[in-house]
C-alpha cells in the first residue's frame, strides 16, 4: 500500500460497525481514558449522535483502493481547539498510514476551519502514537492531567503562526458535518 494515496472521506452512517470494531481492537482500548467494551447499543446511540452534532468531524481514512483502514475524529472543544482521536485498522498499522492521515487532517484543517488548533492527549507509553503525531508536524507542548492520567499535548496551529502571531489563511467554511 502507497501510503501517499490515502484519503480522508467523510463518515457515513454504514460506517458504525467498522468504527466500533476499530474502538474496540484491544490496542485501541489499551491507550484510551476509558478501556471498557463498548457495546453494540452504546456505540449505536453514541455514533448517532456524533453523525448529527456540528461539533464533531469523523473522517473514515481510505487505502488507495477506497476501502477503509481507519477514522480520524476532531472534537470541537469550547476553547476552539479540535481535539483529535486517530485509530488505524490492525492489519493497516505500521506502514506509515496513521502519520500520513494527520498530515492530511492537518491540512484539512488549515484550509477549512476555524479552529485555533488541533490538539492531542497521547499517553506517554503509546510510542506509535507520540511518532505519528510528532511526524505530521505537532509539537509537544507539556503534560496534562486527562481524567486522572498524565498526558501528553501535542498541538498544531491553525490560526495563527506561533512564531509571528500571523493569522494563517482560513477560509471558515462548514461544509456538512462538522467544523474541519
Ligand atoms: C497510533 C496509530 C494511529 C499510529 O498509526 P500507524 O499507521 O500504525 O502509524 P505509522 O505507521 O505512521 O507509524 C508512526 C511511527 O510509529 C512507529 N511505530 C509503529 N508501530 C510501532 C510500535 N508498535 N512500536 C514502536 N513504534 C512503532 C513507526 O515506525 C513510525 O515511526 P517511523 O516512521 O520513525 O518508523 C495506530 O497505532 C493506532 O491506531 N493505535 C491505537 C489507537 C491509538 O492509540 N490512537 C492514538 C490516541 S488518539
Amino acid at each position: 500500500m502507497i501510503k501517499e494515496q490515502i484519503s480522508l472521506r467523510k463518515v457515513r452512517p454504514d460506517d458504525s460497525d467498522l468504527v466500533l470494531q476499530w474502538r474496540n481492537h484491544p490496542e485501541t482500548r489499551k491507550h484510551s481514558f476509558q478501556r471498557d467494551l463498548v457495546s453494540a447499543e452504546e456505540h449505536r446511540r453514541w455514533f448517532s449522535k456524533k453523525l448529527k452534532d456540528p461539533k464533531t468531524a469523523i473522517y473514515i481514512v481510505q487505502d488507495a483502493q477506497g476501502r477503509p483502514v481507519g477514522q480520524v475524529r476532531i472534537d470541537r472543544a469550547p476553547d476552539h481547539w479540535g481535539e483529535v482521536s486517530i485509530s488505524i485498522s490492525h492489519r493497516a498499522k505500521g506502514k506509515g498510514i496513521g502519520t500520513e492521515a494527520l498530515k492530511k487532517t492537518v491540512s484539512r484543517c488549515r484550509q477549512h476551519s476555524d479552529l485555533k488548533g488541533l490538539v492531542a492527549h497521547i499517553m506517554p507509553d503509546n510510542t506509535p502514537s507520540m511518532l505519528a503525531f510528532l511526524k505530521a508536524g505537532f509539537v509537544l507542548k507539556k503534560i496534562e492531567q486527562v481524567r486522572k492520567n498524565p498526558c501528553c499535548r501535542l498541538e498544531s496551529l491553525c490560526r495563527k503562526d506561533p512564531t509571528t502571531g500571523a493569522r494563517r489563511p482560513q477560509l471558515i467554511k462548514k461544509e456538512g458535518v462538522g467544523y474541519v
